[in-house]
């Protein structure tokens, strides 16, 4: 797409259940997908899972995480936040100049052995944020994908759930907007600055505990908005 999705999408800890699920979505929309992972033949393996689902037409393929930086400047990360801070440290020399990052990281306190429906106090003020003072110089990030049931993704109906998208670079934004598009049933819509990424990743652990509360893979939909504000398609 114009906006971002005819280069290669690589999604940077790709082999869990939320990089799996975009993965699938935009392979299905007939995206050429990068998974990565800090292990080659993990990342392989999940391609090869993602081929078996929806054919050998699927353009995916599984690298090493820096090799999907190097090969593509659209990076999607979907790391549990205690690792995030570490492997953008590792990956700082790999990413491209001018790449946008599009960062999924909640600070769930399930990672340090708290609850899943809490979420940590970052620094920062939010993941997105802490992502942003990582990456290298000239790469922008966006924020958005926190509050898609990674079950849902990895299922064959259209979502029923808009993708908030926070960020202080409209070309980052734009890219997160068309890729949201490209999910069935998804509306995308501008969520203003990175900062308001501190409200959206909280989202997701009231998501997470409404979820345990009802059994169910909870979404969110706004609603009130002009028409304009939703996205469901790519812009040219
Ligand atoms: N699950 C959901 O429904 C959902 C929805 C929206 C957002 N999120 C957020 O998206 C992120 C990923 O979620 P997930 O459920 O897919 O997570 P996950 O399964 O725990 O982790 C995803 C992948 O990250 C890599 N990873 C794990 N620990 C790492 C570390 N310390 N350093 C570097 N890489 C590491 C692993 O890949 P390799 O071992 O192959 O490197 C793993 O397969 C989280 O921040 C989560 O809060 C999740």
């Amino acid at each position: 797409m114009s906006d971002g999705a005819s280069r290669a999408i690589a999604i940077l800890g790709g082999t869990g259940p939320a990089g799996m699920g975009l993965a699938l979505r935009w392979a299905r929309a007939g995206e050429t997908v990068l998974i990565g992972s800090r292990d080659q033949q993990r990342a392989k393996d999940a391609a090869e899972k993602i081929r078996e689902k929806i054919g050998s037409r699927a353009s995916v393929s599984g690298v090493e995480n820096s090799a999907a930086c190097a090969a593509s400047d659209i990076l999607v990360l979907t790391v549990p936040f205690e690792g995030q801070a570490t492997l953008l440290k590792q990956l700082k020399p790999a990413i491209r100049t001018g790449s946008i990052l599009i960062d999924a990281t909640v600070a769930l306190a399930a990672g340090v052995g708290g609850r899943a429906s809490r979420t940590l106090g970052v620094w920062q003020g939010s993941a997105a944020q802490q992502a942003a003072e990582l990456v290298p110089k000239g790469v922008s990030v966006a924020s958005a994908f926190h509050n898609l049931s990674a079950e849902l993704l990895n299922g064959d109906e259209a979502l029923d759930c808009d993708v908030i998208v926070c960020s202080d670079d409209a070309s980052a934004a734009q890219v997160a907007f068309a890729l949201a598009a490209k999910i069935p049933g998804v509306r995308a819509i501008d969520g203003g600055k990175l900062e308001n990424s501190r409200t959206l990743e909280q989202i997701t652990a009231l998501l997470i505990g409404l979820n345990i509360r009802h059994k169910g893979h909870a979404g969110i939909r706004i609603t009130g908005l002009p028409p304009a504000a939703y996205r469901t398609a790519v812009k040219p």
